[in-house]
């Protein structure tokens, strides 16, 4: 039943329509930011939907209804990643993300203060929008997940998910082990990359004052 509805394709218009929407948004609150402090704010956008295999293998895990409720019940059905140049960046978005009225947030995960303990970092948003289609009366909730995170946390997490993630192999406690240090040095070196801009802003603003 599960597979014929997967395959009938009756939730797909929504998620598409869904996905587009808070893109769009994400990109919309990057560029306003951008356009404030006059610099670069968002480095990439990039979207997916869950392939059928990983929503059966999902609503399984999770002991949701076969049916279409139950493909709408998964928080990841849609994922969203934006990522940011600055740690600053990524809380400023999810502070606006919170005060729209359009969408709301209904659960937060925030690795970035309380890492997971492989060492990953990113500010996960499960939000939720309505979403009604042309010429048709259902208003239909559909959730997207949001995942925030900057450029470094991004470039150790893509590694993690190609060399590591759900993996499993002789030594991956060693080499997670060492995945976890390599995080760690990461995260310094963004704190220090936003520091440093920081101190440039505060020497530019000191230049545009002095005579
Ligand atoms: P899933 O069953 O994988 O969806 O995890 P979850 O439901 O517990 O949600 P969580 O918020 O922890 O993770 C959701 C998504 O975040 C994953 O599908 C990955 O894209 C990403 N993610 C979470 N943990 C890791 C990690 O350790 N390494 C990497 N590379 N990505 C991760
Ligand atoms: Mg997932």
């Amino acid at each position: 039943m599960i597979q014929e509805i997967i395959e009938e394709d009756t939730y797909r218009p929504y998620a598409l329509e869904a996905m587009e929407y808070i893109q769009n948004c994400f990109w919309e609150m990057g560029m306003v930011l951008a356009v404030e402090k006059e610099r670069k704010v968002i480095n990439q956008i990039s979207c997916r939907i869950k392939s059928a295999d990983s929503i059966l293998k999902k609503i399984k895990k999770k002991n949701y209804p076969l049916d279409r409720e139950g493909i709408f019940k998964c928080n990841d059905l849609l994922g969203i990643r934006m990522v940011c140049l600055f740690m600053d960046d990524v809380y400023e978005i999810a502070k606006r993300a919170r005060n729209r009225e359009d969408f709301r947030i209904i659960k937060e995960k925030d690795y970035i203060k309380k890492p997971k303990s492989n060492g990953y970092m990113s500010l996960h948003l499960i939000v939720e929008v309505p979403i009604s289609l042309k010429g048709k009366e259902d208003v239909q909730p559909i959730k997207v997940e949001v995942q925030l995170r900057t450029v470094a946390m991004d470039f150790w997490s893509v590694l993690d998910h190609q060399l590591v993630y759900k993996k499993e192999f002789p030594g991956a406690e060693t080499v997670g082990k060492e995945l976890k240090e390599y995080a760690a040095t990461i995260s310094e070196l963004d704190k220090n990359m936003l520091k440093l801009r920081k101190k440039i802003e505060r020497l530019s603003g000191q230049l545009l004052v002095s005579p």
